[in-house]
């Protein structure tokens, strides 16, 4: 059976559509489909590169929790867990750190990121690393696909190729090499300003918005000042460019004739995407507001008993293939 993996950083209180679309939906296909061994973790080891706060890190390591299960994830059909219990993830990530060079890490798109927002000084030598603990988080778990949105793309080739190179010197095939699972219409979603949708750009439609954030977001959205009856370009509208997530064809047909033909106005699709968010939204916020701490902490200990099984397993012979066995 193929397996599986992937996870989201707990940094924020409220995950946003761009994690729904980008991981959460994706996992919960594997999960329908009945095919593949599924694991889904919550990424709490990478959080620390951006948040200092331990009971900021348990609020919001709840509320991810939260939101996998309100959205659809069963913990019979794929394992949650908690990988800051598991050694191995911090074990694994100090071999490969040993056979991975700076000048690799140096092209990390996400350190690159850091380096025009900050001076080489101040980043943490956490955030310079960040891929090699993401790469011992996937190919622990021999994954066969690893879902994530775009700006995951570099990061699952990396985790591909230093299980390569492990593998040449040391044992050849001995971690399987993962794939990124990326569907091109979900690759970056968009978000209120038209840039990638993110937390730390604050352009955000939150799981757990209330109606009335909702409709003063989707009002915010900048559209281009043409008369209704003018003909328009869908694709360069931001409201449809959200706004079609959630259209079935038919739907997505009709919108579009709307817009080419001229007549439709950016308020009906406002109207339209408010109410399409609120009928999407709605359930997962109600959802999770009756998941209880307790239920959550004890689906996490299964999940991770289940998960440090298998990797504490393949840790015993990485040790044996370094030279830790004894
Ligand atoms: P994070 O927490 O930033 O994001 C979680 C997932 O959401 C996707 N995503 C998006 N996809 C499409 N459009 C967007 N606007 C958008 N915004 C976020 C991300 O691509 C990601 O899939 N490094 C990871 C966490 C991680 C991980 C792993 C993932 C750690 N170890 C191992 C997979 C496997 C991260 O920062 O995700």
């Amino acid at each position: 059976m193929k397996r599986v993996l992937t996870g989201i950083k707990p940094t924020a209180e409220n995950l946003h559509l761009g994690n729904y679309f980008g991981s959460i939906k994706y996992m919960l296909e594997f999960q329908q489909s009945g095919e593949y061994d599924n694991f889904m973790f919550l990424a709490n080891m990478h959080t620390l590169t951006q948040l200092h706060n331990s009971e900021d890190i348990k609020k919001n390591t709840l509320n991810l929790i939260r939101t996998y299960l309100a959205s659809g994830l069963d913990p019979q059909k794929t394992t949650i867990f908690n990988p800051a219990k598991i050694p191995a993830h911090a074990q694994l990530n100090w071999v490969l750190s040993c056979v991975t060079n700076i000048g690799y890490m140096k092209r990390m798109h996400a350190y690159k990121d850091a380096l025009a927002k900050n001076t080489e000084e101040n980043i943490t030598v956490g955030t310079f690393c960040y891929p090699i603990l993401m790469a011992a988080d996937i190919i622990l778990y021999d994954v066969d696909y690893v879902p994530v949105g775009k700006d995951q793309k570099q990061h699952v080739e990396y985790a591909r190729d230093i299980a390569a190179r492990f593998n040449n010197i040391f044992k050849p095939d001995f971690f399987k090499l993962p794939n990124p699972w990326i569907q091109q219409s979900l690759a970056t979603i968009p978000g209120i300003d038209g840039r990638k949708m993110s937390k730390s750009y604050n352009n955000y439609i939150g799981l757990f918005d209330d109606d009335k954030t909702i409709f003063k977001k989707t009002r915010a959205i900048p559209t281009a000042s043409i008369p209704v009856q003018e003909p328009k370009n869908p694709d360069e509208c931001n409201v449809y460019n959200i706004l079609k997530l959630f259209l079935s064809d038919d739907e997505d047909k009709n919108i579009r004739e709307g817009y080419e033909k001229g007549g439709l106005s950016f308020k009906e699709v406002k109207d339209l995407l408010y109410e399409k968010l609120v009928e999407f939204i709605g359930p997962i916020r109600y959802k999770s507001s009756e998941i209880s701490d307790e239920e959550i902490l004890n689906i996490l200990d299964q999940g991770t008993n289940k998960a440090a099984e298998i990797s504490s397993k393949k840790m015993l012979e990485i040790n044996r293939l370094v030279g830790f066995d004894f």
